[in-house]
């Protein structure tokens, strides 16, 4: 079971930033690619450039989830879609927006997963890539996402340990900073959005989407279980070494 064996990709959030540039490249390599978000202008043009099929679905609709992606036959789920916002100050974040970013990033993120999880152990055959961050990984001053993208990677490492044996493989990708639409839409101050993104260079789209292909490339015996990649400039974990008083 290699690339060449798997014929179908599932990407969420595609109609920009990374997993535009993940259909891009699954296109590219011959798969027939299924996109899913809710901008239908955005997926329609990225349908037109690359030939994948469009899914305008709202992914906190489970009803319409499981509906649309139970139909799929997917080998390749790139479980994408996802937003950040409190980053300001967890205490003054609307309930309704901290809601929000857990809903997205984690309960349909566990049910994108488990919509094509079920035919990958009947057919013996999936690799599932589920986008996390740094951010669940270290402490990046982001109570909430934080939050969200640590449950994704204890969900990662977990699925990984419920799938041994079914021959599906699991890798959990944790950026730092990249060019995308995220920050702008994650922090309302513009400003500040902007300064996430600059400073020093930040990684493209595309620098995620070569990782993620170069571990679906990899040979069946090898699983990429978590790739941590950051700006060469983006440093995280240390800090400060304080002289210990009085000693
Ligand atoms: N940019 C970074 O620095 C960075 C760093 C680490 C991790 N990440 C993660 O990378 C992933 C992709 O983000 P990005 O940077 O590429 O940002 P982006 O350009 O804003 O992409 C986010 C995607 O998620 C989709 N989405 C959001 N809510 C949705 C919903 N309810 N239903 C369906 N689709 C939804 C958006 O599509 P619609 O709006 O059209 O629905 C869009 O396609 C996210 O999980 C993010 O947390 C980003």
């Amino acid at each position: 079971m290699a690339l060449e064996d798997y014929k179908t990709a599932l990407v969420t959030g595609a109609s920009s930033g990374i997993g535009a540039a993940v259909v891009r490249d699954l296109a590219a390599a011959g798969k027939e690619v299924h996109a899913v978000a809710r901008r239908q202008d955005r997926l329609e043009a990225l349908a037109a450039e690359t030939g994948c099929i469009p899914h305008v679905l709202d992914l906190r609709d489970q009803d319409a989830l499981y509906e649309t992606l139970g139909k799929i036959d997917t080998d390749i789920l790139v479980n994408n879609a996802g937003l950040g916002r409190g980053f300001e100050n967890f205490s003054t974040t609307p309930a309704d927006e901290i809601n929000l970013t857990i809903e997205v990033n984690v309960l349909s993120a566990l049910h994108v997963v488990r919509a094509c999880v079920g035919g990958m152990r009947e057919r013996n055959c999936g690799h599932i890539f589920n986008i996390g961050s740094v951010a669940g990984l270290y402490p990046v001053n982001s109570t909430i996402y934080g939050a969200s993208k640590g449950a994704v990677h204890l969900m990662s490492q977990n699925l990984r340990l419920e799938l041994a044996g079914t021959g599906i493989r699991v890798t959990e990708v944790c950026p730092g900073r990249i060019e995308t639409e995220f920050f702008g839409k994650a922090i309302d101050d513009e400003k500040l959005a902007a300064k996430m993104v600059s400073g020093f260079e930040v990684m493209q789209p595309e620098d995620i989407s070569n990782a993620i292909m170069y571990a679906v490339g990899a040979p069946w015996r090898v699983n990429i279980g978590l790739i941590e990649m950051t700006p060469t400039e983006q440093h995280l974990g240390g800090g400060t070494i304080t002289p210990a008083a009085g000693r």
